[in-house]
């Protein structure tokens, strides 16, 4: 399905990010006046993966528009973008020009990223909308893998899977598997940030553990594993946030999660052993 799957989906995301960019999630105008793109939860993990990331060498896996790019070179990184949308990687490129901010982007499945790239990176930085278009989860990791260098770390923080179940709130709606189960397709007449052409996208669940699990497969030791009880962002549902501005996603009162940040580092084995 992989070879069905991308084809669609890079032409649904050239449509998406040819109507993103001056609209209230991507505020373009704002980011060339200075604004920072990294949401509270972004910043948290960026803290907990990496502490300070000025002089670090960051891959930043699907990066559409750029936006965290250009905030992760405003803070010192030397940043390398990758996305597999041309569209996107044009308004990445123009938008980092008006910024004045130096990032090299790239356009690469993120499936099967260059082997130029291979053992370079301190951090590979993927947040917020990463797994659903991926089907081969332990390709995806294997490859981010790659690009670390030894003692280098993967933050990736996304939907949760439990999340990205749900359609509606009110009344609670189901309508996407909680772990791989195959292709999904959608066909959407607005993205999550604008409103663009109708489109189809094919999407795939994958469970917590079918995350994780991958990751180790992908010889990454697990750093740690956070599921967030709240978001700063609606995530593509139309809900109305409480009243301190955060969104929490309640079923009988209870609080269940709606994204998870997963850090995981390359083990670096050092020399082998004199003989
Ligand atoms: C929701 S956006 C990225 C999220 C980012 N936090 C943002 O909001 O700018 C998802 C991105 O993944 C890219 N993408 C999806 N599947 C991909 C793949 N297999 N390889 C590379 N990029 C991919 C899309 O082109 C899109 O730009």
């Amino acid at each position: 399905m992989t070879g069905d799957a991308t084809p669609i989906n890079r032409a649904n995301w050239d449509v998406w990010a040819a109507a993103h960019g001056q609209d209230s999630y991507y505020d373009g105008q704002g980011l060339v006046a200075g604004a920072d793109s990294l949401t509270d939860v972004e910043r948290a993990g960026l803290a907990s993966a990496a502490g300070d990331v000025s002089g670090l060498d960051v891959l930043h896996v699907q990066c559409h528009l750029g936006f965290d790019s250009i905030s992760l070179a405003r803070r010192g990184a030397r940043v390398t973008g990758v996305d597999f949308s041309p569209v996107a990687l044009e308004k990445a490129r123009d938008l980092a020009a008006r910024c004045g901010a130096d990032v090299r982007f790239l356009e690469a499945d993120a499936t099967g990223l260059p082997s130029a790239l291979h053992g370079r990176f301190a951090l590979a930085y993927a947040t917020i909308g990463i797994l659903c278009w991926i089907e081969d989860i332990d390709a995806w990791m294997a490859s981010v893998a790659a690009t670390l260098r030894p003692g280098g770390r993967l933050l990736l923080i996304d939907g949760h899977p439990l999340w990205q179940m749900t359609n509606g709130l009110d009344p609670l709606v189901l309508d996407f598997p909680y772990a791989f189960d195959g292709p999904h397709r959608f066909t959407a007449s607005e993205s999550y940030a604008a409103s663009a052409s109708p489109t189809t996208t094919v999407q795939f669940a994958h469970s917590l553990g079918e995350i994780v699990t991958a990751a180790i497969g992908a010889g990454l030791r697990v750093v740690r594993l956070d599921e967030h009880l709240e978001s700063p962002m609606d995530v593509g549902r139309d809900h109305t946030p409480d009243a301190d501005g955060r969104y929490r996603f309640r079923v009988s009162g209870q609080s269940l999660p709606m994204l998870y940040t997963l850090i995981a580092e390359r083990e670096d084995h050092g020399s082998p052993p004199a003989t």
